[in-house]
C-alpha cells in the first residue's frame, strides 16, 4: 500500500495548524505533550459525535448503529456513543463487560465471533443482549444446550458468509468462502427447520459482514441483496425475524487513496437497493449496521516525539517514541497513516519513520516524503483512533500509552499512562 501510492493528509476540521502549531479542536498538541507526555492517543470528542451523526444520516432509517467496539473500546468513548443511542457489536466477554460497564443498552448489543466460549455465551444470555450472531453449527449446538439448561430461548442471528469480494486488504476481508467467518448460505438454509422447531433458540435475524475499509459500495449492495433474499426465505419458512444486519466496513480516508472512497451515503443507498432488489424491504425488519473505524478512526491521532534522527547507508531514519506497540497497522497491513509535524516545517526528503521496538517491522512509514524534523520535535500520526489503542501491546516492556479526550478547550485523561509497576502487576514470584 505504501509504495507508489498517493500520500496526503486528509482534510479535517478537528486537526488544524493555527499560528504554525497543530491543534486538536481548541487544544494545542504541544500543550498535551507537555502535560501528559508522549506517546499519547488524542481524540477529538466532537469528531466522534460528528461521525456518528454523519453515519446516522447516511443509513436508511430506522437503523440501529451497533458500533464495532473492537475499533476503540475506551469506556469514555463507549459511554459517549451509548448516550447518543448507539449499540454495540462485540466479539468477546471482555467487550461485553466493557459495554455493560459503560451503560450501553444490552438490548442494542450483538455478539459476533467464530469462537465464543461457553462462559461468554452464558454471560451474553445473563445480560439479555439483543442477539448472538452464530457462525457455525457447533456454536448453535452449544447455545442450544446452554439455553436448555437455563430453560430459556436464546436470541440468535444467522451470520451468513455471502461470498462477496470486498476488494480490500486480504487480512480484513471476511465475507469470502475461504475465510473462517459466517455460515455458508446452504448450511444456514439447511438449519432453518431445526432452528424453527427448537424451543431453546429464537431466530431473530440475519447478518453478514463482508470486510473492512470497503472502497466502493458495490460489495455492500451485493451482500445486502444476498442477505435480503435469505431473510425472505427465512420468513417464508416461518421465522419471525426482527432484524437484518449489514455489518461494518464503512471506510475512512487515511490519505493514501488512489481514488476517493465512495461517500457513506452511497453505502446507505447500497443497503436500500439491496433490500429492495431482494424483496426484504417488505418484511418490516429493523436494519442494523456495525461500523467500527468510521465512528472513531479519524477522530484520533497518535502524538509522538522524535527521539533521534539518524542517517544510515544514505537513508534518513526518524526514530520516534511511539512504536508498533501503539499502532501496529503499518506493520500488520502495510497500512498508511499520514504523518503531520506539530510545528509546521519544510519538507525534509524521503525517510523511514520508525519506533524503538526491536523489530524490523516496527515502522510507521517507509521511504516516504517526511517533513524536516529534529530530535525533540512532535509529530502526529493521523487516523489512529481506530485499531490503535485497541490493538496495543506491552512488547519490549513498554507501558501502555495514555489516552486524552479533547472537547473544545478541555483535555481529559480517559486512560492514564501505565507505570513501570503496572507492567508486572499481575505477575507472581513463587519462592
Ligand atoms: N463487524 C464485524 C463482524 C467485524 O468483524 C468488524 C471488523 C466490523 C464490524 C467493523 O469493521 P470496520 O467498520 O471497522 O471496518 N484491525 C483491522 C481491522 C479488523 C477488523 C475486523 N472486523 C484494521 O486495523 O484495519
Amino acid at each position: 500500500m505504501e509504495r507508489g501510492s498517493r500520500a496526503d493528509v486528509p482534510p479535517s476540521p478537528w486537526w488544524a495548524h493555527r499560528d504554525g502549531a497543530l491543534f486538536c479542536d481548541a487544544v494545542s498538541l504541544e500543550s498535551i505533550a507537555e502535560r501528559f507526555g508522549t506517546p499519547t492517543f488524542v481524540y477529538a470528542a466532537g469528531a466522534i459525535d460528528a461521525a456518528y451523526d454523519a453515519l446516522a444520516a447516511a443509513v436508511p432509517q430506522p437503523c440501529l448503529i451497533a458500533y464495532a467496539i473492537k475499533a476503540n473500546s475506551n469506556l469514555a468513548i463507549l459511554e459517549r456513543l451509548g448516550r447518543r443511542g448507539c449499540g454495540a457489536d462485540i466479539v468477546s466477554g471482555g467487550e461485553l463487560a466493557r459495554c455493560l460497564e459503560a451503560g450501553i443498552d444490552p438490548g442494542k448489543i450483538v455478539f459476533s465471533g467464530v469462537g465464543k466460549t461457553d462462559a461468554e455465551l452464558v454471560m451474553a444470555l445473563d445480560a439479555s443482549i439483543r442477539a448472538i450472531h452464530v457462525e457455525s453449527v457447533p456454536e448453535i449446538d452449544a447455545i442450544e444446550a446452554i439455553a436448555r439448561d437455563r430453560g430459556a430461548a436464546a436470541p440468535i442471528t444467522l451470520r451468513v458468509n455471502p461470498d462477496v469480494d470486498p476488494q480490500t486488504h486480504p487480512y480484513i476481508a471476511t465475507g469470502l468462502h475461504d475465510t473462517k467467518f459466517g455460515l455458508e448460505l446452504d448450511v444456514a438454509r439447511g438449519l432453518l427447520p431445526r432452528l424453527l422447531a427448537s424451543e431453546h433458540l429464537r431466530l431473530e435475524g440475519v447478518a453478514c459482514h463482508v470486510g473492512s475499509q470497503l472502497k466502493s459500495a458495490e460489495p455492500m449492495a451485493d451482500a445486502t441483496e444476498i442477505l435480503g433474499r435469505f431473510a425472505v426465505e427465512c420468513v417464508a419458512a416461518g421465522a419471525q425475524l426482527r432484524s437484518i444486519d449489514a455489518g461494518g466496513g464503512w471506510p475512512i480516508r487515511y490519505g493514501d487513496e488512489e481514488l476517493d472512497y465512495a461517500p457513506w451515503a452511497a453505502f446507505g443507498a447500497a443497503i436500500t437497493a439491496g433490500l429492495r432488489t431482494s424483496g426484504a424491504d417488505a418484511l418490516g425488519l429493523e436494519l442494523i449496521v456495525e461500523p467500527g473505524r468510521a465512528l472513531v478512526g479519524d477522530a484520533g491521532g497518535l502524538l509522538t516525539r522524535v527521539v533521534f534522527v539518524k542517517e544510515q547507508h544514505g537513508k534518513r531514519f526518524v526514530i520516534v517514541d511511539a512504536a508498533m506497540t501503539e499502532l501496529i497497522r503499518p506493520a500488520l497491513y502495510d497500512a498508511y497513516h499520514a504523518v503531520v509535524p506539530v510545528r509546521a516545517t519544510e519538507p525534509g526528503g524521503p525517510a523511514d519513520l520508525v519506533g524503538p521496538v526491536c523489530e524490523t517491522g516496527d515502522f510507521f512509514a517507509v521511504d516516504r516524503e517526511l517533513p524536516a524534523v529534529a530530535r525533540g520535535d512532535l509529530v502526529l500520526l493521523r487516523g489512529a483512533g481506530a485499531y490503535g489503542m485497541s490493538m496495543a501491546s506491552q512488547y519490549n516492556s513498554r507501558p501502555v500509552a495514555a489516552e486524552i479526550l479533547v472537547g473544545g478547550t478541555d483535555a481529559t485523561v480517559i486512560r492514564r499512562r501505565q507505570t513501570y509497576a503496572d507492567l508486572w502487576r499481575e505477575e507472581a514470584r513463587p519462592g
